[in-house]
């Protein structure tokens, strides 16, 4: 079995993809910080894969502590790297913490193993296109100056992968551009765990519905779109997850060379109104919601193309907006019930 080191493993993304993972014939190998994440969702996982996989508390800007991660797991044959700060608004006000956290980590995991065959995952996002000029939007679309330092992370890393592979790097690097991940795994014991008040829609919608929130607000309803609210390509975590496993298997195949990039989304755009309806049409509840001015900075309507994805990674997902919404429901119902 292949060794797989998932650093952010914890996390909302990456915990779903150790499950993937493990569904595919992979050992994964989980490294987290814990500074975003709960050390009870290991329990969490064995309950749904019947074991603990191997895991490493650290902080990969401690770049000792990396190097030592990579002399006791020296034979990995992939890295999938989530972890990274990821809050859009946080990295406006304090942007040294997010470039240091996010290429500290970067660099240092990619020191520690530089030399060998390593097949490597970055996450990044679709923050990279900004406001794109046609939609959908493909990977060849132009990169536009980044909205917040979070976003500016995600375009540097890129360019730094790129380089790295027309130097001549030993590693192969996939950068999978994601769209808006949402919902949860169905046995409902892994899933988003916000800090705080949620940043993010669905979480504050299932937080609301569940009656944590009085009511949510819809950034804006005066947009030149359908029903004049934002649209976004809004993707389950759990199709999220297995473009890990299919960007991995597109590498070990001799005949990938150096780096690429793709979307990672469904190909369909929802607005902010159909996803509250998604909710109460697919979960029965009742959403309180208000219409409110514009939050600063968002986009207008994004999504993406995910022809590449398919035709050359060789996935497209198979979750719809229901099951999205279900899930995510579902899981707050567990959460609320079994806090951890
Ligand atoms: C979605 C829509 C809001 C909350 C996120 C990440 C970003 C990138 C993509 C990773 C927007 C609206 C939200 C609320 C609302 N991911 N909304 N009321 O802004 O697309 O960005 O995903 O890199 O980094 O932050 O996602 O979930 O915050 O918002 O009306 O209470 O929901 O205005 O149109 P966003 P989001």
């Amino acid at each position: 079995m292949a060794k797989i080191l998932v650093t952010g493993g914890l996390g909302f993304i990456g915990s779903h993809t150790v499950v993937e993972l493990i569904n595919s014939g992979y050992e994964p190998i989980i490294v987290d910080d814990l500074s975003n994440s709960d050390p009870k969702i290991m329990d969490q996982l064995a309950k749904i894969i019947g074991y603990k996989p191997p895991f490493y508390k650290l902080d990969l800007c401690d770049e000792q502590g990396t190097k030592e991660l990579a002399k006791k797991e020296p034979d990995i044959a992939g890295i999938i790297h989530f972890a990274a700060f990821k809050a859009v608004g946080e990295s406006v006000q304090q942007p040294i913490k997010y470039y240091r956290n996010n290429f500290y980590s970067l660099l240092n995991i990619l020191n520690a193993y530089d030399g060998k065959p390593v097949n490597f995952v970055f996450s990044s996002s679709c923050t990279v296109y900004g406001q794109p000029d046609v939609l959908p939007v493909t990977e060849s679309a132009p990169v536009k100056t980044a909205e917040s330092p979070y976003g500016n992370t995600k375009q540097i890393a890129e360019e730094m992968l790129k380089d790295m592979q027309t130097a001549g790097s030993s590693y192969k690097v996939i950068s999978l551009r994601y769209f808006n991940p949402v919902g949860a795994h169905s046995s409902a014991l892994i899933g988003e765990l916000p800090i705080g008040v949620p940043q993010n829609l669905v979480p504050f919608i299932t937080q609301t519905a569940i009656g944590k929130r009085e009511k949510i607000t819809v950034f804006g309803d005066d947009y030149s779109t359908l029903d004049g609210s934002c649209i976004r390509d809004y993707i389950h975590v759990v199709d999220l997850a297995k473009a890990h496993v299919a960007a991995l298997k597109l590498m070990e195949a001799e005949t990938f060379k150096g780096y690429d990039v793709f979307n990672i989304g469904t190909g369909t755009g929802s607005s902010v109104l159909e996803v509250i309806r998604a909710f109460e049409q697919s979960t029965g509840q009742k959403l309180n919601y208000q219409i409110g001015p514009r939050r600063g900075g968002d986009i207008e309507q994004v999504w993406g193309d995910v022809n590449k994805s398919k035709n050359i990674l060789k996935w497209q997902t198979e979750l719809d907006l229901d099951t999205m919404m279900q899930s995510a429901w579902e899981w707050e119902k567990y959460i609320a019930q079994n806090p951890l």
